[in-house]
């Protein structure tokens, strides 16, 4: 399963002086072209989901085909939420199976944006989950015009990138160099020293956001100078929109499918353009020996009750899958009662954690222990629990 850990391959690319390429996704299409062009390429790649672009899908039903996705290809994957704007936005996206989050709050003052920020890091941390801060302002709406949305380029000093990477703990750092998000006329003009200062400063991978539009010669300056993780949507978006454009234009009268042809491979060809120029074609072998890989977790607990009708233990079960797969690096609560009239143990709980340290996490948190303390515990019986590591 080539979900690796997303610090891991950032840490690969900030050594070996590539960058991975994060594209946003907003739709199947998206996801298989970009897929299609990594496997080409032989690259890694990290799937991103922008909360801004939640209006235009449901989350967690894009997200599940994100994970399959990931889960069936053979070149090393990370899925990210992009600009993620709160913790429950960050804890959101964890327990859909994102394995990296970013946390924008850089629109706030700098002891709140720390603040915030700070918060993201240690809930994610407890759930081992890597976090993107950012620092600065990179105006822009992804995938459409800049001037529609002119604000201010609020550029990332060194002194204050320290400052935000030392009191916050956050394993990347988005930078605001002179990029903005969407279309613009022209090349931006990128304040590489700034830029250079930053990275003695901080010492982690830094990520560019609004990376269409810039010159192959800018990509290279940027990857010399720290930025591992390039941020790609309105490139791909206005790829997609020139091909439903065609398809309307031959076709006249046409249904959905045949406005829609064509692209995921018009995705895949620009997708596969980026990541030859950011030199991360070919790492994909290399990397996989390098990264640990992504192993969820099971915890699995097969219980009796005591004390309790069947409607009880229902209303146990439904009041735990509420409550339960709320906490932080929960994926999924099954709750189950046994087939079989003999079964030693009737009833189960199946609690998949993203990662094994939300083992800890978990036991410790104050909902778990409320749950356990006031409706399981008194009532549970004779009972077997064990956490289980998914076998690769
Ligand atoms: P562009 O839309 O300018 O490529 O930027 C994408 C981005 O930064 C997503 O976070």
């Amino acid at each position: 399963m080539p979900l690796v850990h997303m610090g891991d391959m950032l840490r690969h690319a900030y050594e070996d002086g590539y960058a991975v390429a994060a594209f946003d996704v907003v739709s199947l299409d998206f996801i298989s072209g970009i897929i299609a062009a990594a496997e080409e390429r032989q690259a890694p790649v990290i799937i991103s989901l922008a909360e801004s672009h939640f209006e235009y899908f449901k989350f967690e039903l894009l997200m599940s085909a994100v994970v399959t996705a990931a889960r069936e290809t053979s070149v090393p994957v990370a899925i990210h939420l992009d600009h993620g704007q709160s913790v429950e936005s960050a804890i959101a996206g964890i327990n859909s199976g994102c394995t990296g989050v970013m946390v924008d709050t850089s629109d706030l003052s700098l002891v709140e944006n720390i603040r915030n920020t700070k918060a993201v890091v240690t809930m994610a941390h407890g759930c081992g989950i890597p976090v993107e801060g950012e620092l600065g302002y990179v105006p822009g709406v992804e995938g459409e015009d800049a001037e529609r949305h002119p604000g201010e380029v609020i550029y990332t000093t060194a002194a204050e990138a320290k400052a935000y990477v030392d009191e916050t703990g956050v394993d990347f750092l988005a930078v605001s160099v002179g990029t903005v998000h969407g279309r613009m006329d022209g090349e931006p003009r990128i304040d590489f020293d700034r830029l250079s200062e930053i990275n003695q400063a901080v010492g982690i991978p830094l990520v560019i956001h609004g990376g269409t539009g810039l010159s192959d010669d800018q990509y290279r300056q940027l990857i010399n100078n720290g930025v591992t993780k390039i941020n790609y949507y309105t490139a791909l978006s206005d790829a997609a929109g020139r091909c439903i454009g065609e398809n309307a234009r031959v076709e006249g009268r046409a249904g959905y499918t045949a406005m829609v042809k064509g692209v995921a491979e018009a995705i895949r060809k620009e997708a596969a353009r980026c990541i030859g120029i950011w030199g991360s074609a070919g790492k994909s072998g290399q990397l996989l020996s390098r990264c640990r890989p992504w192993k969820p977790v099971a915890h699995v607990i097969v219980y009796n009750t005591e004390g309790l009708v069947a409607e009880g233990v229902d209303e146990m079960m439904a009041v735990g899958r509420q409550v339960l797969s709320a906490i932080p690096g929960v994926t999924e609560v099954f709750t189950g009662h046994a087939v079989q009239e003999d079964a030693e143990y009737r009833h189960c709980w199946v609690v998949r954690f993203t990662d094994r340290k939300v083992i800890d996490s978990y036991r410790d948190h104050p909902d778990h222990q409320q749950f356990a303390d006031q409706r399981f515990r008194p009532y549970a019986g004779g009972r077997i629990s064990i956490d289980y590591e998914e076998s690769l």
